[in-house]
């Protein structure tokens, strides 16, 4: 059977970075508080003028260079994003004509947080039915542009970042050993839609808005949510939190991702941590992640590995696949 493999990953984080001891200029908050609630340290922080098509572009060359491919390979791109360029043209369009891409198509997929997942999982769908044979999937966020700067319940959240894996079409045998996407599991649930938005909208305000949070009541769903559909995945392929090697969550906050690991006893060292120099940065953080965690070492070839996230909508979703 046709599996979809990650044969290649990028990551691009803008220069600028922004410490809690800066954050405690502009809101009424510590070093101390953030460390202690989220494990937050510092994010980085897009300058003036550089967008989000901007880091998805660097993140997606260095994901083409470590996959061995060129543009010309590629016949897909999905770009998750909350924070496009524009309300339209998608971002990716932008992307793909800057990375010289005159063939095949381009589109923005929005889950929030979850993003992600929803990209590769959308990516692996096309691939698995043959329609595509090689994608670009790309997570690229500018959150600082919708931050309300005065707000110090979110403002001290989220960073700016990007992360792409080309996926890739590979003959396997179609058992639980394979290489490549082994089960994604998918949910969302917009009776939750008020707990995690942005207040502003071409349709409603017509204006872009800022983000709102509820964040008690978004901790109170996110282990559960995310530990459910871990559970999905081991229940579709058999596997257990023992067989895995590592585990690379969405990184919003550091004692939801102790507390998952815990409750499905994944052990601490084969939990990849960011959160603590990336902040949150949506969509963006598992690629960010995952490369980080590639490029030091640490996933190699044949390993078993488990993404997940949660985010606004709510949604939530995990993948499992074999590096
Ligand atoms: O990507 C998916 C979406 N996002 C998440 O998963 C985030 C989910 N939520 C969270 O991570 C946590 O709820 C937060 C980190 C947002 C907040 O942590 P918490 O332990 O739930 O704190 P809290 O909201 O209960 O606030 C505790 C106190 C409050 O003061 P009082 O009312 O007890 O006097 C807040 O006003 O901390 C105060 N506080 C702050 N203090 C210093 C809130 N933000 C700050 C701050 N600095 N930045």
């Amino acid at each position: 059977m046709i599996r979809s493999v990650i044969t290649g990953c990028g990551a691009y984080a803008p220069e600028k970075i922004m410490t809690n001891a800066e954050l405690e200029g502009i809101v009424d908050t510590s070093d101390e508080w953030i460390v202690q609630r989220t494990g937050i340290r510092q994010r980085h922080i897009a300058a003036e003028g550089e967008t989000t098509a901007d880091l998805g572009e660097k993140a997606a060359r260095n994901a083409l260079d470590n996959a061995g491919v060129g543009i010309e390979d590629i016949d897909l791109i999905i770009l998750a994003t909350s924070t496009p360029n524009n309300t339209f043209p998608a971002t990716s369009v932008e992307i793909q004509h800057r990375l010289g891409m005159k063939h095949g198509a381009a589109f923005d997929s929005q889950a929030v947080c979850s993003g992600f997942v929803f990209a590769l999982t959308t990516a692996d769908q096309y691939i698995r039915t043959g329609f595509s044979k090689r994608i670009l999937v790309i997570g690229a966020e500018t959150f600082s542009r919708i931050l309300d700067w005065t707000d110090r319940t979110t403002c001290v959240l989220f960073g700016d970042g990007a992360g792409a894996v080309v996926l890739e079409a590979c003959e396997q045998d179609g058992k639980p050993s394979d290489r490549g996407i082994l089960t994604s599991h998918l949910r969302s649930d917009g009776a939750h839609r008020e707990k995690l938005f942005v207040d502003g909208g071409p349709s409603t305000t017509g204006s872009v808005g800022h983000l709102r949070m509820a964040g008690k009541e978004v901790f109170r769903h996110a282990v559960g949510m995310i530990t459910d559909v871990i559970e999905d995945a081991y229940k579709a392929t058999g596997y257990t939190s023992d067989e895995l090697d590592w585990f690379v969550p969405h990184q919003a906050n550091k004692r939801i991702i102790d507390a998952s690991a815990k409750k499905l006893k994944i052990a601490p060292e084969k939990v990849v941590i960011t959160v603590d120099h990336h902040g949150n940065t949506s969509a963006a953080s598992i690629p960010l992640a995952l490369c980080e965690a590639v490029n030091d070492g640490r996933i190699k070839a044949g390993d078993l590995v488990m993404l997940e996230a949660m985010g606004g909508g709510f949604t939530w979703g995990s993948v499992l696949l074999r590096w």
